[in-house]
């Protein structure tokens, strides 16, 4: 395959920063994507219709990310953060192998950072990202020294996507998974679910100071800073407004995302299935 089709326009500083999610995780890294490059045009893409992804199986967690990525190149974005650990996780290297644009994931960032905060470390993550063992390989790549908790967090993906968030449910299935870390004794707390952030107050309530939390997030928009400048790609322009696509119902994630956007987001529908069906038949 060959990305973009000749007639495609050149990669230029003020097209898009692609951001991909399941769902509204990404909005905390979008946050930091602004907070980091405020003259950044960004264009979102949420699979909530086939969300939650961390119980879904590697293959189909990259079938879905090569989806995306095909229909990311048809909207000629100049980078792509995948901003889901599950994909970053199952999907990055494929995906990196496939297109021909810097694809930035959470897991590399995630780890580093990690290890420069402390040596006891546990990760909350979705199950898919917990199986892979991941982030213990990043972080065992990082400083072979360090000890490393997973926890696959199954319940906290579908409740943020209720708007769940200080619901008694959410409050006892954070306990249930915080528990066994908080006994093993960690100094520090990997959020390896870009969902995570939004759970901040409550984890609050379980966590005592001293466990120092890590936002992959952060780290990851560093890193593309640093990618943008060595690419002569940053944006020397004011940012156009973020663009907002997602596979199942716009209004349910508009009414989601307001609470974090402060704004209501307008959202368009998109069908990854019929783009990667037009980019066959094209190449027929
Ligand atoms: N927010 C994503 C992650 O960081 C995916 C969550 C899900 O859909 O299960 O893993």
């Amino acid at each position: 395959m060959t990305f973009p089709p000749e007639s495609a326009t050149v990669t230029k500083s003020s097209a898009p920063i692609g951001i991909f999610d399941s769902g509204v995780g990404g909005l905390t890294v979008l946050r930091e994507l602004t907070r980091q490059l405020p003259q950044e045009s960004i264009l979102y893409v949420g699979d909530t219709a086939r969300l939650p992804y961390g119980d879904r199986s590697p293959e189909e967690i990259r079938q879905f990310g090569h989806e995306i990525m095909t229909w990311m190149m048809t909207q000629n974005v100049k980078m792509v953060m995948m901003a889901c650990n599950t994909s970053s996780a199952l999907a990055l290297e494929q995906v990196q192998q496939a297109f021909p644009i810097p694809i930035l994931g959470l897991i590399c960032p995630g780890a580093r950072a990690a290890v420069k905060a402390g040596r006891r470390i546990g990760v909350i993550a979705t199950p898919a990202t917990a199986a892979s063992d991941a982030y213990r390989q990043a972080i065992l790549e990082a400083d072979a020294e360090a000890q490393v908790w997973q926890m696959g967090c199954p319940q906290f993906v579908p409740l943020i996507e209720q708007g769940r968030l200080q619901d008694p449910a959410t409050l006892a299935v954070a306990k249930t998974y915080l528990q066994p870390l908080l006994e093993a004794n960690i100094d520090t707390l990997v959020h390896g679910c870009t969902h995570y952030p939004h759970l901040q107050p409550v984890f609050q309530t379980f966590l005592p100071d001293t466990i120092k939390r890590i936002d992959p997030a952060y780290f990851m928009v560093k890193a593309a800073v640093q990618e943008l400048e060595l690419l002569n790609l940053k944006s020397t322009r004011p940012a156009r407004p973020t663009q907002f696509f997602v596979s199942g119902c716009p209004e349910q994630f508009a009414n989601l995302a307001a609470r974090w956007l402060k704004t209501t987001p307008r959202v368009n529908p998109v069908n990854f299935d019929a783009c990667v069906t037009a980019q066959k038949s094209q190449r027929l």
